[in-house]
C-alpha cells in the first residue's frame, strides 16, 4: 500500500492556472478551483496531450486537442469511455501531499481480454 507523498507547496498553485510537477518519470498536473485542490497525469488519456494546456472549469477539463471532457472528482469521462488518473490529494502545513488511487477501470483499459478470429479460444 502507497503512502503520502510531498508534491508540493501550496503558495506554487495559483487557483485557476494548472501546474506540472514531475514525480519520478511521472508528469503530474495540480489544479486548484478555487475550492479544492486536484492531482492527475498530465497526460490525456485520450491521445497524451499536455492537459496543463487545456481549459479548466471548475471541476473539469477540456483537452485541447480534440476536445474531450473530464471530471477532476472521478476521472470520468464526459460522453467518452477514458478515465483520467487522480491522485489523492492531503493539504498539511500548507503542502501537498498524494496518494496514488487503486483505477479498476484503468486496468480494465489496459489489459482488456482481447481474442482474435481464429485464436485457438475463439469459439
Ligand atoms: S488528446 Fe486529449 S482529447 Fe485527444
Amino acid at each position: 500500500m502507497s503512502e503520502y507523498k510531498f508534491l508540493i507547496n501550496i503558495n506554487e498553485v495559483k487557483k485557476g492556472t494548472p501546474r506540472q510537477v514531475k514525480m519520478g518519470l511521472k508528469k503530474l498536473t495540480v489544479y486548484f478551483n478555487g475550492e479544492k485542490y486536484f492531482v492527475f497525469d498530465s497526460h490525456c488519456p485520450h491521445a497524451r496531450a499536455d492537459l496543463t494546456k487545456a481549459k479548466y472549469d471548475k471541476n473539469q477539463v477540456k483537452c485541447h486537442w480534440h476536445g474531450y471532457i473530464f471530471n477532476l472528482e472521478n476521472g470520468e469521462g464526459k460522453g467518452n469511455n477514458f478515465h483520467l488518473k487522480l491522485y489523492k490529494v492531503k493539504i498539511e502545513d500548507d503542502k501537498i501531499f498524494i496518494k496514488e488511487k487503486k483505477e479498476e477501470k484503468e486496468d480494465l483499459l489496459l489489459f482488456p481480454e482481447v481474442k482474435f478470429k481464429g485464436d485457438k479460444n475463439d469459439k
